[in-house]
């Protein structure tokens, strides 16, 4: 576990608390911290030691996203903000200074644009801006485009989920491209980044973050146990991949803003990310061209 260095400021969290944080403090847009609604947190003490795991990683606020419309799991805004106020009354109730958010990864299906316009579907903190989706594992629906376009059209802004781990946009990253071009944001996984998911998601998950695609790195953490929220080690590798600036956006600035009610400007990424390494056949082009 990597802990970020202490020490910035004093700001108020959304929830109206007085907070100091630190430039290396980590907002976790994607976790399943709420028990027992989804395939996430088992029960109480379980989202308790996953609370744990999150502020000793530097955590300080984590969007609580369950699944929506996945064909196993259904979890409305209102169920959402309910469980949301239950454990944020749990934490309070055992000194954990975890702030929770509702939000929640809507599985893409034609119905989630009217369910986003009538209240029904939850946005990311309930503030009506940016939306978590969920493509299938392995496909991209022939309906995504205009899923998203009617998301779109409600000034809502789709996030995808980790779409490193979707075998269809592996070998087509063109398409995300596309996608993000046309004004949606995507999220990667911390553990794709540091190899959890198997070396061909973690190469997707190089390619999509080095190439631009990529605007948030969170958890998506469903245990205490192997898959937990932590972001730090994932943000390392990132910085490898790419400079300081650019992790320092992807963990921490664009999350952060994104609790604020604030969604990340891209140009500000694409003007921070390295320039694409060339080959020695590229450079020696260029030398003798
Ligand atoms: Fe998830």
């Amino acid at each position: 576990m990597v802990h970020p260095k202490k020490g910035c400021g004093r700001g108020v969290t959304p929830g109206g608390r007085w907070i100091w944080y630190s430039a290396g403090m980590f907002t976790d847009i994607h976790c399943h911290i709420l028990p027992g609604i989804d395939d996430g947190s088992k029960e109480l003490a379980q989202s308790l030691a996953m609370a744990r795991i999150a502020v000793a990683d530097g955590i300080t606020t984590s969007f609580a996203t369950p699944h929506h419309f996945n064909g196993v799991y259904s979890n409305p805004a209102r169920a959402v903000l309910d469980h949301v106020e239950q454990l944020r009354e749990e934490l309070h109730n055992e000194g954990i200074e975890l702030e929770i958010l509702p939000g929640a990864e809507n599985h893409i299906v034609p119905e989630l644009p009217d369910a986003l316009a009538e209240g029904s579907a939850m946005t990311m903190g309930n503030f009506g801006q940016a939306v978590l989706v969920e493509l299938p594992v392995h496909t991209v629906p022939v309906s995504t485009e205009e899923i998203l376009d009617n998301i779109r059209a409600q000034g809502l802004v789709p996030i995808i989920a980790h779409p490193e781990r979707n075998t269809y946009l592996r070998q087509n990253p063109s398409r995300l491209r596309e996608w993000v071009e046309m004004g949606c944001l995507a999220q990667v996984t911390a553990q794709s980044c540091t190899g959890l998911f198997g070396p061909q998601v973690r190469a997707a998950a190089h390619a999509m973050v080095t190439g631009g695609l990529i605007h948030f790195v969170a958890s998506d953490a469903h245990r205490d146990r192997r898959r937990i929220p932590e972001i730090s080690a994932g943000r390392a590798e990132i910085e490898r991949w790419t400079n300081a600036e650019t992790a320092r956006l992807l963990a921490e600035e664009f999350p952060a803003g994104l609790a604020a009610g604030r969604v990340p400007d891209s140009l500000r990424l694409a003007n921070t990310l390295p320039a694409p390494r060339q080959s020695w056949w590229q450079r020696l082009f260029r030398q003798t061209a």
